[in-house]
């Protein structure tokens, strides 16, 4: 064979072999990769669907009177038990005295609390705000009110010493409905304002904070005016687990005694 005649036919058959190997490689190796994809596929999607479906429960604090999850009951005051809220505004909705602090709340919770009245307001359910913000020094004259009145152990089921009041971190309000009926008073429950609130605050990211039956973890007695804003991220998942207390979800004490 002429020396031309070899140089091209050995370059073609490397050519043939080179030519040979990619394609099987190629063809072998596709597979692997699409093995790794489908073995990786639901791992990745089990994780990221695990990411959106675990609560995280640490999220924000249970201590720090800022936090929207703060927990304040018998057992856990406010620290400071002086602690005053810094961002309280007036929420634009009907109010009993108007315009005055005790209308106040922190401004997440006014946001929130003028979207889930309109929302009342919308279906005949007509609210009004009775109180929010207290700060220490109303609420030691208003819980010693309720001492000079009832004796002290059941003033502590309805009222809270200064510096373990809700009210006091600005993210606490009590509703009333505007037809006056059963204000501040356990038949408001039984009203449609009452039973619209129950059903539906947790939409809002309000928290019906101390329910019937559960005195001996809130360390309160049914107080169906009572709300709490806690975030929908919470208030959601507590609804949706069906968890009523902020002590049973985080597995925090309370209870009736200081
Ligand atoms: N009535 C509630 C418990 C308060 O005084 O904060
Ligand atoms: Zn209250």
């Amino acid at each position: 064979m002429p020396p031309m005649k070899r140089f091209v036919t050995i370059v073609g058959v490397v050519a043939i072999v080179l030519a040979v190997t990619w394609f099987w490689l190629g063809h072998s190796k596709a597979p692997t990769t699409q093995q790794t994809a489908t073995t990786t596929s639901p791992s990745s999607q089990q994780t990221s669907t695990k990411t959106t479906a675990t609560f995280n429960k640490t999220r924000y604090s249970l201590t720090q009177p800022t936090s929207i999850w703060v927990i304040v009951n018998k057992q856990h005051p406010l620290q400071p038990k002086t602690y005053v809220p810094s961002d309280l505004v007036l929420p634009d909705v009907t109010q009993r005295v108007p315009g005055t602090t005790e209308m106040k709340l922190r401004k997440a919770a006014a946001v929130a609390l003028e979207k889930m009245f309109a929302a009342a307001a919308k279906q005949n359910i007509n609210l009004l705000v009775s109180t929010a913000y207290r700060g220490y020094s109303y609420q030691a004259t208003l819980y010693n009110g309720y001492v000079a009145r009832q004796g002290k152990a059941v003033a502590d089921t309805q009222s809270a010493r200064p510096g373990y009041s809700e009210h006091q971190t600005g993210w606490a309000v009590d509703i009333r409905a505007q037809s006056g009926k059963c204000p501040v008073e356990q038949c408001f429950g039984n009203l449609p304002e009452g039973k619209w609130l129950a059903a539906n605050a947790y939409k809002y990211g309000f928290l019906l904070r101390y329910p019937e039956g559960k005195q001996k973890i809130t360390g309160y007695e049914y107080e169906p005016w009572h709300f709490r804003y806690i975030g929908t991220y919470l208030s959601k998942e507590m609804h949706r687990t069906g968890t009523e207390t902020m002590e049973e979800f985080f597995d925090v004490s309370g209870g009736t005694s200081y």
